[in-house]
């Protein structure tokens, strides 16, 4: 077949071998864990969703909305998009199930893919994960204070506590912002010529964007402009300066950052980022911040919201590989030499499973010899070999042969095996 017609996995879509299977297993277990401890509800949504809610909600003129998103016609004509994210389908999924109604409180998580086209490099893919987590109708600090403590407890149950800063800015309500970015494009116009192309394309569309410039050559223009935590109203100050007050009371450190924007239209308020500096330029784990005014935009009751996402992808490469061990290993090896024993084998194995369901079997099957077989089963790392010939068959019986510690080779019927397996 020639390379053209080669199948392979889309770019930026890979797949997770069995081998990185344990890590992801690991984190999705962590992160249960501590949903349920904070009371946090699962919700699953679909990988699908019409394309208008995306550009209602992320904005007309974001990256995500203009070049990034997978959209296509369905065979009605309809236009669908692969979720870029899962905010989005959040607030949809609570509106259309009345789950907001009479200010009624959620609190949500979602683990899922999401799709993005956007340029594939290191921790920057077109199809990743997150775990999202959003609160609705919780209004004041508290709520945004206990989600960056999730956020922090997930990093401390993983080891990576030390690789992550937290970065957090206000936004404010939208009259002040709007406020800020008549000053902010003001002082562009007259910096015009220090502009990038992109830059300027943003001062008609979506200013505040600037800010987030990673260009070096804007830096200093940007360290000059005005500020927008200058221009924001009380209640989001003062809002503000509350949440501050509680970090600083739960030890979780952080900067403010006055240029932290972030790329999607919906937030107000406090917004904030986790970043690592061992993820290259790809820095951010975990980002969200309050998005009050996304619930009536779409068509639902006024209700205020918080939330954020994690790229699991992202936080995969901060782990250490060994912390995690590879878990499949087999308990118990089965080998079953011979025609017959090969059949009463899988009945055996089946009257092993049901009596000890904590422990896993491995079957073999096929021909082969028996010290090779023997050698395979000690390579995959199984704790003991059960052997099943024709004198166990005959005398409904199995031998057992420790392949870890010291364990003497005993020939015990079935219904005493348990007895034997109990140390493993
Ligand atoms: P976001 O900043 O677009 O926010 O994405 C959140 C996180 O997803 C990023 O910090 C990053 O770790 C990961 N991520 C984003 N794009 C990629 C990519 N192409 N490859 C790998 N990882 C990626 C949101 O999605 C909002 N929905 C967060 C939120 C929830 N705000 C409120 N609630």
């Amino acid at each position: 077949m020639s390379t053209a017609n080669k199948l392979q996995a889309i770019k930026g879509m890979p797949d997770i071998l069995p081998d990185a299977i344990s890590s992801w297993q690991h984190v999705e277990s962590v992160i249960r864990g501590i949903m349920h401890s904070y009371t946090y509800s699962e919700i699953r949504m679909p990988t699908l969703e019409k394309t208008s809610l995306f550009s209602r909600s992320i904005g007309e003129v974001t990256d995500i909305v203009e070049k990034e998103m997978y959209t296509f016609l369905d065979r009605n004509d309809e236009s669908l998009t692969m979720r870029p994210e899962g905010t989005a389908g959040c607030v949809r999924a609570c509106i259309e199930h009345a789950m907001l109604r009479n200010q009624q409180q959620q609190k949500l998580w979602y683990m899922g893919s999401m799709y993005r086209y956007e340029r594939p490099q290191k921790g920057r893919l077109r199809q990743f994960n997150q775990l999202g987590v959003e609160a609705f109708n919780f209004i004041g600090p508290e709520i945004e204070a206990e989600l960056l403590r999730i956020s922090a407890q997930l990093w401390e149950q993983l080891g990576i506590a030390g690789d992550v800063r937290l970065e957090i800015n206000c936004l404010g309500e939208l009259a002040s912002r709007n406020i800020y970015k008549e000053q902010l494009v003001e002082y562009l116009q007259e910096n015009i010529t220090k502009l990038d192309e992109d830059s300027k394309r943003r001062l008609g569309t979506n200013p505040l964007r600037i800010l987030d410039s990673k260009n070096p050559d804007m830096q200093e223009l940007i360290a000059k402009a005005p500020v927008l935590l200058d221009f924001i109203d009380d209640k989001s100050k003062n809002n503000f300066l509350q949440l501050q007050e509680i970090l600083n009371l739960l030890g979780i450190e952080y900067i403010v950052n006055p240029r932290l924007v972030r790329g999607l239209d919906y937030y107000n308020g406090t917004v904030f980022e986790w970043t690592s500096d061992k993820l290259g330029a790809q820095s951010a784990v975990c980002a969200g911040g309050r998005y009050d005014n996304l619930v009536t935009m779409l068509g639902g009751p006024d209700s205020s919201a918080v939330g954020f996402a994690i790229g699991l992808e992202r936080l995969l490469l901060l782990l250490e590989p060994e912390t995690i061990s590879y878990t499949n290993a087999p308990d118990c090896y089965l080998i079953c030499l011979g025609e017959r024993a090969g059949q009463q084998a899988l009945r055996i194995a089946d009257v092993l499973r049901k009596k000890m369901p904590q422990l896993a079997f491995h079957q073999h099957m096929g021909s082969g010899n028996f010290s090779n077989v023997l050698k395979k089963a000690d390579k995959i790392g199984a704790k003991v070999a059960l052997v099943i010939g024709d004198d166990e068959i005959a005398n409904d019986t199995v031998t057992v042969k420790f392949l870890r510690g010291a364990g003497k080779q005993v020939t015990v019927k079935i219904g005493e095996i348990k007895e034997v397996l109990r140390e493993i």
